[in-house]
């Protein structure tokens, strides 16, 4: 039987493609492996976010290069947004690959496999932007990972241009999924099992306005809400320019969709905000927060943020160390700015050196972190849902779930636990990015 390997870098949108490629091998009964080196087609679905994403793609690459040359017959693919970003260079730079498709190409997967053959010989490249209807991707039955949570792409690209970005280049611009089709897809997860979802774009809070007959995410938000069967509902990523009132209202009203919300910032500074080309200023973006707050107080709030933008002053990086005190996000994914060539801010003056942004970098943590551990602490004796996901990585005899709000509990594995369980976990102990805890009778809601 003949196997694949892929290998997926980026976000979660990657890892739902990847699903969604695995499940058109699937179909041609090629089944998966975790060892490349007895793999028939391996697939690297790649990232570009920031350099070192496109750096960690080269070195893979590079390492498939052997298999190669002991198996003439492997088919090696690289998909995604470094395919879009890079196309045929990538040829040039590793002859070795067989075909490059990029992220509105990837529905070509099974019939390039089936033809193997010649695609061996012909460097195959496939690049075109919305070539086909949006549904010809979104509509491939995934070969999913878990049995019980499923990512649901609603929506492909992005129309914001942050000025650092390369998303809106490689991902084009946005382009919702129907919303019968969305449907189909969470009903269909219903009825075999699923409990959550989440609900995947770049910026979900612009879903439905290239329709232009009035429907948005806040339709969307209410339509999943009705299936049964669904348990939880996720969304991934909030805009701050583009989340209303209305959506914050269906998100109270849909009792199913979580408590977390992830609401990137980026800078603490009105100049920052400005030449990043975010739409919002910091009274706006707090402004929103206040309402969110008063209409989803249960709400667990993560962020992203940026340090070393171009002209980033010390005045500039206090003002966002100054916003994480005042906000008290329960986590923040932060990030070095990294030129990505052809971005209006790689072609800025006054970039920052790299002691700058690393001393940045850490003193944002060094606050951040602070807050986090107080933040789970608060946690402690406290009594919350969780859905069990299985063992832990580091120790089998712990399980783990997360609550509503998307934290990690830890807890002792007890016989008769099934992955998917629904249950009640007491918190115990809290550390920055994980708790511990104790089930609580009654527990048993097992699917
Ligand atoms: N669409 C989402 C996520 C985009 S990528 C959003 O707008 O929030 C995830 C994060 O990567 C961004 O929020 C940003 O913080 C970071 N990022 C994007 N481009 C970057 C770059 N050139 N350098 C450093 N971080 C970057
Ligand atoms: Fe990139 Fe900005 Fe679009 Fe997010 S909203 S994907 S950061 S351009
Ligand atoms: Fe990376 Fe593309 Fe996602 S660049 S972060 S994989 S949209």
């Amino acid at each position: 039987m003949e196997k694949y390997h892929i290998i997926t870098y980026g976000c979660q949108m990657n890892e739902s493609d990847s699903e969604r490629l695995a499940g058109q091998l699937e179909h041609l009964h090629y089944r998966r492996t975790e060892t490349p080196a007895e793999a028939d087609v391996i697939i690297i679905n790649t990232c570009c976010i920031r350099e070192s994403a496109e750096n960690k793609v080269y070195g893979k690459i590079g390492e498939l290069k052997h298999l190669k040359q002991r198996n003439p017959n492997l088919l090696i693919g690289i998909t995604g947004c470094m395919a879009q970003k890079n196309k045929k260079a990538l040829f040039a730079r590793a002859p070795h690959i067989d075909f490059v498709l990029g992220p509105y190409n990837l529905h070509h997967l099974e019939e390039l496999v089936s033809q193997k053959q010649q695609t061996v010989a012909s460097h195959t490249l496939m690049t075109d932007m919305r070539a086909a209807s949006i549904e010809d991707f979104t509509d491939i039955t995934a070969k999913r990972e878990s049995n019980v949570f499923a990512w649901v792409p609603i929506m492909q690209g992005c129309n914001k241009f942050c000025t650092y970005c390369i998303v809106p280049y490689v991902r084009g611009r946005e382009w919702s999924r129907p919303l019968a089709s969305i449907r189909a897809e969470v009903e269909q997860l219903a009825q075999e099992g699923y409990k959550e979802i989440t609900l995947l774009g770049q910026n979900v809070n612009a879903y439905g306005l290239d329709f232009k007959n009035g429907t948005d995410f806040s339709d969307l938000l209410y339509t999943v809400n009705e299936v049964p069967g669904i348990e939880r509902i996720r969304y991934m990523t909030s805009h701050p320019r583009d989340m209303s009132r209305d959506m914050i209202d269906a998100i109270a009203a849909c009792p199913k969709v979580c408590t977390q919300m992830h609401l990137p910032i980026q800078s603490g500074s009105d100049e920052m905000l400005r030449r990043m080309n975010r739409g919002y200023t910091l009274a706006d973006y707090m402004e929103l927060l206040d309402y969110i707050r008063i209409r989803l107080p249960e709400t667990v709030l993560t962020t992203d943020l940026i340090v070393g933008f171009p002209g980033e002053t010390e005045a500039m990086h206090a003002d966002t160390l100054r916003l994480l005190e005042t906000v008290e996000y329960d986590m923040a994914y932060t990030f070095i700015f990294s030129k990505r060539s052809g971005t209006p801010a790689a072609a800025m003056k006054n970039q920052i050196d790299d002691d700058t942004k690393r001393r940045r970098l850490q003193e944002l943590m060094d606050v951040q972190n602070e807050i986090s551990l107080r933040k789970n602490q608060a946690m402690v004796g406290q009594v919350f849902e969780v859905i069990a996901e299985g063992p832990s990585k580091k120790n089998a005899d712990n399980w783990f779930g997360r609550t509503s709000g998307n934290k990690m509990i830890l807890f002792p594995y007890q016989a008769g636990m099934a992955v998917g369980e629904t249950m009640q976990v007491r918190v115990d102990r809290a550390q920055t990015w994980v708790l511990t805890g104790t089930p609580q009778e009654g527990r048993s809601t097992a699917i």
